[in-house]
């Protein structure tokens, strides 16, 4: 299966708004290839997500999750998942900093606010239904990958540039 190339920001795909799979189509070959292919880059470039429209498909799917990650080494696992046409729902007001990097954003970490705790809902990879309420990196992870699938990169949610740079700059010690 083809590992394929990621957009870099800059490129005017990355921020439009991508469009909802018919559910019924979730397993056709189309769909299941894009979904490996997703899955065989994420994996090549140790992600712990990619959304489809950074292989240029503009598409709502995301996929994300890993065991250990080497991007995020002090992030608790997460389950590797595939999530067609994504709703996220807050579950409170309260957010958290953390650190977020991108693979269409190489060499940049910056700290990024996002809601704590989401309710999220889809379908995955066989077209059956997900629903799950989750908190912190997780949480995290899913609101960063379906920015994307409307045109948002992690840097234009940065607030505080104090807190933005390059990788091995920042975390030099
Ligand atoms: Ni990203």
């Amino acid at each position: 299966m083809p590992i394929r190339t990621v957009l870099r920001m800059g490129e005017p795909k990355l921020l439009q708004v991508s469009s909802a799979v018919d559910p019924s189509k979730i397993i056709s070959p189309e769909i299941q290839e894009l979904i490996q292919d997703m899955t065989d880059t994420m994996k090549s470039l140790n992600g712990a997500g990619i959304a489809a429209p950074q292989i240029g498909v503009m598409f709502r799917i995301v996929i994300f999750g890993f065991e250990k990650s080497i991007r995020y080494p002090d992030a608790l696992p997460v389950p590797s998942t595939v999530l067609i046409n994504p709703i996220i729902t807050p579950l409170s007001l309260e957010t958290e900093s953390g650190w977020e990097g991108c693979l269409s954003v190489p060499g940049i970490r910056g700290k990024v606010d996002r809601v704590k705790a989401i309710r999220y809902q889809g379908f995955d990879q066989d077209g059956n239904v997900i629903d799950r309420s989750v908190e912190g990196f997780h949480a995290r992870v899913v609101q960063h990958e379906c920015d994307h699938l409307d045109g948002y990169l992690f840097p234009m949610r940065v607030t505080d540039f104090s807190q933005y740079g390059f990788e091995d700059v920042l975390f030099k010690n």
